[in-house]
């Protein structure tokens, strides 16, 4: 038996059957396939936006690039147990799919939503793979969040096989599991290109994150202290030696009573190292992690060249 559970439709079928516009979710992996052989069989592009929901512009916007470029599009929405090391940022993750499907309504266009639960993705073991990804996975979020890479890595490359899509498009404010990402599908032999797209932001700077949802108002206001630093980094990067810029950030991060800073670390674009001193002829980016509450909010930003 077909089993879709949900279609949000936008039909003109009495204009022109062309017309037809449909959101449809669904929560077997089996039946999704069954949807997109007609595509994969005429040797038809699908692009893939994987997400764990609570969809924002931001998701939005790879949406839309994904249907630029390809003839089909699935957005994946499941909340990864394997990525989190924090039981209570795992269960207060915003769960919204009734909200997430109406956004991508909008967009009226024909979109595949997957929202698998964990056994359809998984199987019976919810554990994760070990991966190498060749020390990228050491730094920053990889030191803080114990194991999550590996999580990443796992439930990528459950749904990439599951998919098996042409092209998957992540956003730069996860700049480094991004990094991760590419390394992921040539370990694993994957056929899909991967796309880097740029951060969004809300008006006053703050990157826009799922997890915005859950600051208080005077959270998320003050929270745009995290773009400002990065632009003022970026401003400075020039003339200021890194630990000058080090000391500059973890003084403001101290005098500022609404955030916690986790780190701050300008790395190499491309090993993404921790970079004591710029060497000539190499790429930097800025990356910070904070606090708002109990709220963990990251972002990132290209330096300039030297
Ligand atoms: O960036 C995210 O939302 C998640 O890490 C991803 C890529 C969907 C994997 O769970």
């Amino acid at each position: 038996m077909r089993k879709i559970t949900k279609i949000y439709a936008d039909c003109a079928l009495y204009v022109n059957f062309a017309r037809f516009r449909a959101v449809m979710i669904y929560h077997q992996q089996k039946i999704l396939r069954e949807e997109l052989h007609s595509y994969t069989q005429k040797k038809q592009s699908v692009g893939f936006v994987p997400t764990m929901g609570a969809l924002h512009e931001g998701h939005i916007s790879l949406v839309q690039k994904a249907l630029e470029e390809n003839d089909a599009v699935v957005v994946s929405i499941f909340v990864n147990p394997t990525q989190f090391d924090n039981a209570s940022d795992l269960e207060k993750y915003p769960r919204t799919l009734t909200a997430d499907a109406e956004l991508l309504k909008k967009l009226e266009r024909t979109i595949y939503i997957y929202a698998p639960n964990t056994e359809d993705l998984y199987g019976s073991q919810v554990i994760s793979k070990k991966y190498n990804f060749g020390g990228l996975e050491h730094a920053m979020e990889g030191k803080y969040r114990s194991g999550h890479f590996d999580g990443v890595g796992t439930v990528l490359n459950l749904l990439f096989r599951a998919i098996e899509p042409t092209r998957a498009y992540f956003g730069e404010k996860d700049f480094q599991q991004l990094q991760v990402v590419k390394r992921l599908v040539t370990i694993e032999k994957l056929p899909v290109d991967i796309i880097g797209c740029p951060i969004l932001r809300e008006d006053h700077g703050l990157a826009m994150s799922s997890r915005n949802k859950r600051l208080t108002k005077t959270q998320f206001k003050e929270a745009d202290h995290i773009y400002k630093t990065l632009k003022k980094v970026q401003s400075l990067f020039t003339e200021q030696s890194i630990p000058k810029l080090q000391s500059l950030v973890e003084k403001s991060f101290d005098e500022d009573p609404h955030l916690e800073l986790e780190y701050f670390e300008i790395a190499s674009t491309k090993t993404l190292k921790t970079a004591q001193r710029k060497r000539k002829g190499n790429e930097y980016r800025a990356f910070i992690a904070a606090y708002a509450g109990e709220i963990r909010l990251i972002d990132n930003m290209e330096l300039p060249k030297i």
